[in-house]
C-alpha cells in the first residue's frame, strides 16, 4: 500500500501562492468508507472564497481543501457492500471538517460516494458533482421546478448555470438566462431559449419582454447583489426563488408579499442520492458537463488563477485538475498555456 501521496496544501490564507505541493500521509479507511485514487478534481468559487480566508473560522490550517473528485475505488472499509476495488467513482468531499480533493488518494464515507457516469471522462466526471449536485438540490428538491413551467437563472454561463440550463431543459421547462452578449450563443447551444445581456439590459426588463408580462415561476439566483429583492418583480404569482449566494446584506423583501413568493437559500448537501439522479441525465445525454480547461496538480495556483481571470481572457466551462496525470499527455482536452 502506497504510505505516502502528493497532496496541494493550503499553508496561509491569501493569493494563488497560498498553495504547497507537499508530500503526506496517505489516510486510512474506516469501516463504512473508501479510499478513491483520485483522477481529477476541478475548482469552485467556494476554493478561491476558502483560499482567501472567507471561511477561516471552518478551515484550520494547513488544510487540503478541494471539492470535486472522480477516480477509483482502492480500499473499502469493512463495513461496505456497495463498492468493490475497481470501481469508478464521483463525489463531493464532505464541506468542511475533512480533507478535500487536491490530493492523489481521498478517503469518503461511502453515504457520499456515486457511481461515476459511463459516459464521461474522469474530468468531465469531476467538474459535475458540486455544480450538479447544487444544481439538482435547487430546482428539484427546493423549488420543485416542473414540466412547462419558465425558469429565470442568472449566470448562464458560469458554472453552475451551465449545468443548470440543461437540467432545467432536461425537466421541460422554457429557460431564459442571463449572460453577455458575447456568451449567447454558448448557453443557446446549451438549451437556453432566450438569453438577456445583463451588461446592457436589466433583466426585469428582459424578463417582462420575453415573457409578455406573465414573469416566471422560478428564479435560479446565482450572483447575490439585488437579485432577492428584485426577484419578485420578475416572478407570477406563487413563484419560487432558489438562492446560492449569501450576500451578508439586509434586503428589503415587501415585493415578495404581493407575489406570495417562496424563497429557498441552498447551501449543498453532499449525498449520493443527487448523484445518482444526475448520472441518470448524463448517461441519456440530457446534461454534458463543459471543461475548459486542465492542469496537473502541480500548477493549483495557476489554476486558480484562471478560476479567479480565466472568464475575462475567454475561457467557458470548469477549470479542472489531472491529478492522475494520465489525460495531459493526450489531445483533445485543452491544456492550460
Ligand atoms: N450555496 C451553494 O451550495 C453553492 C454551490 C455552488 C456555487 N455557489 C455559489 O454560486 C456562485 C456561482 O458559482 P459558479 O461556479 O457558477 O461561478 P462562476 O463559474 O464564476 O460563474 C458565475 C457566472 O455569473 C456571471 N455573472 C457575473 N455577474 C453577473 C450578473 N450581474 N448577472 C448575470 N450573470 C452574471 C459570470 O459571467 P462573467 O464571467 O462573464 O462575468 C459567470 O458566467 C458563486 O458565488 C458560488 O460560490 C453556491
Amino acid at each position: 500500500m502506497t504510505k505516502s501521496m502528493k497532496a496541494v496544501v493550503l499553508t496561509h490564507f491569501g493569493g494563488p501562492d497560498a498553495f504547497e505541493l507537499r508530500e503526506v500521509p496517505v489516510p486510512s479507511t474506516g469501516p463504512r468508507q473508501v479510499r478513491v485514487r483520485v483522477h481529477a478534481t476541478a475548482l469552485n468559487p467556494l476554493d478561491l472564497q476558502i483560499r482567501r480566508g472567507d471561511y477561516r473560522d471552518h478551515v484550520p490550517l494547513p488544510a487540503i481543501i478541494g471539492h470535486d473528485i472522480s477516480g477509483v475505488v482502492e480500499e473499502v472499509g469493512s463495513e461496505i457492500d456497495e463498492f468493490v476495488e475497481g470501481d469508478e467513482v464521483y463525489y463531493t468531499p464532505q464541506i468542511f471538517g475533512r480533507a478535500g480533493s487536491y490530493a492523489e488518494h481521498h478517503v469518503a464515507d461511502v453515504e457520499l460516494v456515486g457511481r461515476k457516469p459511463r459516459n464521461l471522462t474522469h474530468l468531465e466526471a469531476a467538474s459535475l458533482t458540486l455544480v450538479g449536485g447544487t444544481v439538482w438540490e435547487a430546482f428539484v428538491q427546493r423549488a420543485q421546478l416542473s414540466v412547462g413551467e419558465t425558469i429565470l437563472i442568472h449566470g448562464g454561463a458560469g458554472g453552475v448555470g451551465t449545468i443548470a440550463v440543461q437540467v432545467a431543459k432536461a425537466i421541460g421547462a422554457r429557460v431564459i438566462t442571463t449572460a453577455r452578449a458575447s456568451d449567447h450563443d454558448f448557453v443557446r447551444s446549451l438549451g437556453a431559449d432566450d438569453a438577456i445581456d445583463f451588461t446592457t439590459e436589466d433583466y426585469v426588463v428582459g424578463v417582462s419582454r420575453l415573457t409578455e408580462g406573465k414573469g416566471v415561476n422560478v428564479v435560479f439566483d446565482t450572483i447575490g447583489g439585488d437579485t432577492l429583492s428584485r426577484s419578485p418583480l420578475t416572478l407570477a404569482a406563487f413563484g419560487r426563488v432558489v438562492s446560492l449566494v449569501d450576500i451578508a446584506k439586509p434586503q428589503n423583501l415587501v415585493e415578495a408579499w404581493g407575489k406570495n413568493a417562496a424563497y429557498h437559500f441552498v447551501f449543498t448537501r453532499q449525498s449520493r442520492g443527487k448523484l445518482d439522479a444526475l448520472t441518470r441525465l448524463v448517461e441519456r445525454g440530457l446534461v454534458k458537463p463543459v471543461v475548459g480547461a486542465t492542469l496537473p496538480l502541480a500548477r493549483m495556483g495557476e489554476a486558480h488563477d484562471l478560476l479567479e481571470n480565466g472568464a475575462a481572457r475567454g475561457l467557458r466551462g470548469k477549470v479542472t485538475i489531472d491529478v492522475a496525470g494520465e489525460v495531459l499527455a493526450l489531445p483533445p482536452v485543452r491544456r492550460a498555456a
